[in-house]
């Protein structure tokens, strides 16, 4: 399969997804690393992997429609069957959502549906909570509220600071996003928006 990852900043999301693909036996390809910051450090990162790269600044288009449109050309351009947001700091719209549902996934520092949006850790610690982690689902237009496919957990230790606790779920997300996107490649793990099924379930 072809991914191409959406980044924002650092890149260590995606450095581990570049590090899984090099392995010969795994499912998916990094076809391209595209970044609404042209400063973003990840850039340098996949530039040295020798994968193709591009930015586009959203305050370069008259509107959000006209970005997602240009984004869309480049991941069509590398021919993405898969795209993975990956400290992807941006909102997405309905319509470039929908264009990638089912095939764009996102890596999230909680335990969904606990703590979604920004400073997850702090907001944990603030309020006493014993475990945290993080968790890969996919994109639906509802912030950080796709179907799940895989979390990890961590503990809260005595004396974590945003910081530490951060630290421990990172590592977790490195582990955990390569897997994910690994039973995604393989079909191990497919789209269903459950709240919209007609079907009833038994429990
Ligand atoms: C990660 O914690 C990710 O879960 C969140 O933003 C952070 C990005 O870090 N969405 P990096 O750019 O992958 O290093």
């Amino acid at each position: 399969a072809r991914v191409a990852i959406l980044i924002s900043g650092r890149g260590s999301n995606m450095a581990a997804l570049i590090d899984a693909a090099k392995r010969p036996d795994y499912p998916a390809e990094i076809v391209g690393v595209l970044s609404n910051r042209a400063a973003a450090p990840g850039l340098d990162i996949a530039a040295r992997n020798a994968i193709p790269t591009a930015s586009l600044a959203q305050s370069s288009f008259a509107d959000r429609d006209l970005f997602e449109a240009a984004m869309t050309r480049v991941l069509e351009s590398w021919k993405a069957d898969y795209v993975c947001l990956a400290g992807f700091m941006r909102i997405l719209g309905e319509d470039f959502v929908n264009r990638w549902l089912g095939r764009m996934i996102n890596i999230h520092p909680s335990l969904l549906p606990a703590y979604k949006g920004l400073d997850t850790h702090k907001r944990a610690l603030a309020d006493g909570a014993t475990e945290h982690g993080c968790t890969v689902h996919f994109v639906t237009p509802g912030l950080d509220d796709g179907p799940a496919i895989l979390s990890a957990r961590v503990p809260v230790l005595p004396g974590d600071t945003p910081a530490s606790l951060a630290d421990r779920v990172l590592a977790e997300e490195h582990r955990l996003y390569p897997e994910a996107l690994r039973l995604l490649a393989i079909g191990k793990v497919r789209f269903h928006d459950h709240r919209h099924r007609s079907d009833s379930h038994p429990n």
